[in-house]
């Protein structure tokens, strides 16, 4: 039975990302911080309603949300290697100040959105530089939570474009 779990374990963990949902800094905090900005709802509870669309259309879909610039590009190197298809990333604070990041993403070449909750034009100046948009497929900026399944499901299509 052990042995029975282990390959389980195993197979899952092969499981091969179509998509890679990455959240940078501090959104591990949504549902408790700025809700003016961010909304009500947790990452678990976006997370979560992505991954019962993505399951409708026969995609999966990992996540991963990390507090540092190393553990981001990490998970985007490795995107190279297993298959990844298309990455959605909110790169939160680093927007506005990660070349290490934007070189990441050009390294890897795998198109992406950039996704934010808020409207980043409509607040502080600094927030309207992104190191990401030029380098994108597309930008969601304002629509709160509903703006990660807008992104969903534009790379949900996408995947599916270039499969025929
Ligand atoms: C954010 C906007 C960024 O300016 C900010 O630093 C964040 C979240 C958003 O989702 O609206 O942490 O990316």
């Amino acid at each position: 039975m052990l042995v029975v779990k282990s390959v389980l374990f195993d197979d899952y963990n092969n499981i091969m990302p179509d998509i890679l949902l990455l959240n940078g800094p501090n959104l591990n905090m949504l549902g408790a911080r700025e809700p003016e900005h961010y909304g009500a709802q947790t990452l678990d509870d976006i997370v979560d309603n992505l991954k019962i669309i993505a399951n409708k259309s026969a995609i999966n879909i990992e996540h991963h949300q990390d507090n540092s610039e190393v553990g981001l590009i990490e998970c985007i190197h490795n995107s190279s290697k297993d298959g990844t298809k298309y990455i959605i990333i909110n790169p939160a604070a680093f927007t506005h100040t990660s070349v290490a990041l934007r070189d990441a993403l050009l390294a890897v070449d795998i198109p992406f959105t950039e996704i934010h909750l808020s409207n980043v034009y409509k607040r502080e100046d600094f927030r309207s530089k992104s190191y990401f948009s030029d380098i994108a497929q597309g930008v969601i900026s304002g629509f709160g939570a509903q703006g990660y399944e807008f992104a969903l499901n534009a790379a949900i299509k996408h995947i599916q474009q270039s499969k025929r």
